[in-house]
């Protein structure tokens, strides 16, 4: 399976997805700072994957420290947190990896562990959040893969697949889980202005599974759905919110609304680390708005006049009653979502 993210004896090694299709690098970030600017240059990007990143360069920081005091280790650890948070705000994955590994670290020093032992435990809590997240993918795949038919033309919006994930992907997870049961797919790709994650990423993993993919730009979803050629909708989130409002990459909300209108589902694939119960609904969830830079130039070339203002928000909010049902680790939620959620998000694992 692709590597998208790994811890080893030097740092955390990532593929710098900035640089995909066209080239296959590995960076390694030797400290923590690194992996907060990998996070905000977007060499890893994708909701769980940022939360995994996170937790490995938090783990980096304690490992590298020099503190020989529990108290300066964890002024340290917290600082790095707040750097950290500050790198992307929509993903609530982020904050749920940084919150796990801040209670990890109070608990294991408030049991009385010395510098050396919080280390290993952080080192080892970092690696679970990893692990867990390739499983939770997987068995997403497997309850998303009940909803794909036999036969199934499909339309996604973005990367959620296994370079978004520590692996196998959440919505790109549904199609290889269908793909394993033999069912019939096809794939159509948003190219996903301004960032390209559609056309550079999906495509890339998913043609290198060998599973048939077709790049469409972002505005020609509607005339297909039109024609009669998309089957069903999956997408993953970077932030569900209770009431089942989804926060997920620029263009998503337009894919839900046509979709609506042409009577295809449209479904959310998100591992349960992705709903903020603490969040009512949409509203409220941070946007984030990246450099104009991304929309007024293509490569070096600028393509917009420069007198033109630019607008470059990388998210938005697709209210609950475009999505069909949301899919995560344990199981399928459907609307009421802020009971059915609640529900999951409570379910013991
Ligand atoms: O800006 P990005 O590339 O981090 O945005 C990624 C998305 O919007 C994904 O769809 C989302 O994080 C889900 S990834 C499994």
């Amino acid at each position: 399976m692709l590597p998208t993210i790994e811890w080893n004896d030097e740092g955390v090694v990532m593929i710098d997805q900035r640089k995909l299709p066209g080239a296959e690098v590995y960076v390694t970030c030797k400290s923590p700072k690194e992996v907060a600017r990998a996070i905000k240059t977007m060499v890893i990007r994708g909701a769980p994957a940022i939360g995994v990143a996170a937790a490995m360069g938090l783990a980096l920081g304690v490992r590298s420290s020099k503190a020989t005091g529990t108290q300066k280790l964890a002024t340290e650890f917290y600082r790095v947190c707040e750097v950290m948070a500050a790198t992307r705000p929509t993903a609530v994955n982020l904050f749920w990896a940084i919150d796990r590994m801040k209670r990890v670290f109070a608990e294991s020093a408030g049991a009385g562990q010395s510098v050396d032992q919080i280390k290993v435990r952080l080192e080892s809590e970092a690696r679970m959040i990893h692990d867990e997240d390739v499983a939770s993918c997987r068995a997403m795949g497997a309850h998303g893969a009940t909803l794909v038919p036999e036969t199934a033309r499909v339309l996604t919006h973005c990367n959620a697949g296994a370079l978004a994930t520590a692996g196998y992907g959440t919505a790109l997870g549904v199609i290889r889980g269908a793909v394993e049961l033999g069912k019939k797919v096809v794939v159509m790709a948003d190219e996903t202005r301004p960032f390209l994650q559609g056309a550079r990423l999906t495509a890339w993993e998913l043609t290198r599974d060998g599973i048939d993919t077709t790049v469409i730009t972002d505005n020609m979803s509607g005339a297909i759905m039109r024609a009669g050629e998309i089957d069903l909708v999956v997408v993953g989130a970077d932030r569900i919110a209770a009431n089942g409002d989804v926060a997920n990459k620029i263009g998503t909300y337009t894919v839900a609304v046509l979709a609506k209108e042409h009577g295809i589902p449209f479904y959310v694939a998100a591992p349960i680390s992705t709903i903020d119960l603490a969040t009512p609904d949409g509203s409220t969830i941070p946007i984030e708005e990246r450099n104009a830079r991304e929309v007024t130039h293509v490569g070096p070339t600028r393509i917009t006049p420069a007198a033109a203002h630019v607008r470059n928000p990388a998210f938005d909010v697709t209210p609950n009653r475009y999505v069909t049902a949301i899919i995560t680790e344990r199981g399928i939620a459907r609307a009421p979502y802020f009971v059915s959620l609640k529900d999951l998000v409570t379910l013991e694992p």
